[in-house]
């Protein structure tokens, strides 16, 4: 095992969780952990380490992510995400994406491949289709969970208002390798019953994630609340400021609690492998790698 410090965090959203929902899926988080961490371990970089934590998310049917994502209120999926490399300073996302199960990896595609910060709608999809990405329909990202909900929700007459109270959730990941670096991911299906061509916070640097020399964010829960206090460069900045990973992150939730209708949760890691992981809503998922505690997944 590598004597540096090095850590790895996941979430798979926050929200109105229930009991049941969390005990069904919380060893989702572990496994996602035990198969993730050994590549760090082996000295794999922090920016392809959440890579593909957030694609073991995307393939799990019970996340809001790739296979599993929300509904929009057309019935239509929409996917949003992020990817920032903190060694570099460099970052890209892809917003109101269509007809692929990885966004995040075409968001390191548009930061690898492209000039750009963030690309959006069909011109994001046909990139998608010009990297070679596999092009799925719809019926292939909507499990009946999440079909069931939407029909609900329609039935009783529910607006995007009424969500930005009660729902969001996203999957993400945050790592620090053997190398120093520090890298963050997170990615989205976004919120139930929103309006086609909503964006919410996955989609935008510095709202859902964040990653700079000194530590590393993703964020989750309801966007609109989040990206109005810029959650993830805040907690980055409270870092810089001398905060620890816990302090910043419980910090950031208390932020958008008090500014913000909505609820939310962040992970952070920071350039010692400390780790910081906050919620005010019902549940979050959640977990943590580090060599000192191996795999941990709060009950
Ligand atoms: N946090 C995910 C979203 O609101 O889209």
């Amino acid at each position: 095992m590598s004597e540096k410090a090095i850590a790895l965090v996941v979430q798979g959203g926050a929200g109105p969780i229930s009991v049941d929902s969390y005990t069904k899926n919380r060893p989702a988080i572990g496994d996602i952990l035990r198969k993730t961490a050994p590549m760090l371990v082996e000295g794999a970089a922090a920016l392809r380490v959440v890579e593909e934590a957030v694609r073991l998310f995307e393939e799990h049917p019970s996340f809001n992510a790739g296979i599993g994502s929300s509904l929009r209120y057309d019935g239509s999926i929409q996917q949003d995400a992020t990817i920032m490399d903190g060694a570099s300073g460099r970052g890209a996302g892809v917003g109101a994406v269509k007809g692929i199960i990885h966004a995040i990896t075409l968001a390191r595609y548009v930061l690898e491949r492209t000039p750009h910060v963030l690309m959006v709608g069909e011109w994001a999809t046909e990139f998608a289709r010009d990297c070679g990405m596999e092009m799925v329909p719809d019926e292939r990202l909507i499990v009946p969970e999440r079909r069931e909900l939407w029909k609900r929700k329609l039935a009783a007459k529910e607006t995007p208002d009424d969500q930005v109270l009660s729902s969001g959730g996203t999957v993400g990941a945050v790592a620090l390798d053997t190398e120093g670096r520090l890298a963050a991911a997170t990615s989205t299906g976004g919120m139930v019953l929103s309006l086609p061509g909503r964006v919410g916070d996955s989609a935008i640097l510095g709202a859902g994630t964040w990653a700079d020399a000194h530590s590393a964010v993703s964020c989750t829960g309801v966007g609109e609340s989040i990206m109005l206090v810029l959650m993830a460069k805040v907690c980055a900045d409270a870092v810089i400021s001398g905060m620890s990973p816990q302090e910043a992150a419980d910090l950031v939730v208390r932020i958008q609690g008090e500014k913000t209708p909505g609820t939310s949760g962040a992970i952070v890691v920071d350039k010692k492998g400390a780790v910081g992981l906050a919620h005010n809503s019902a549940n979050m998922y959640r977990g943590y790698f580090t060599p000192e505690e191996g795999v941990v997944v709060p009950n």
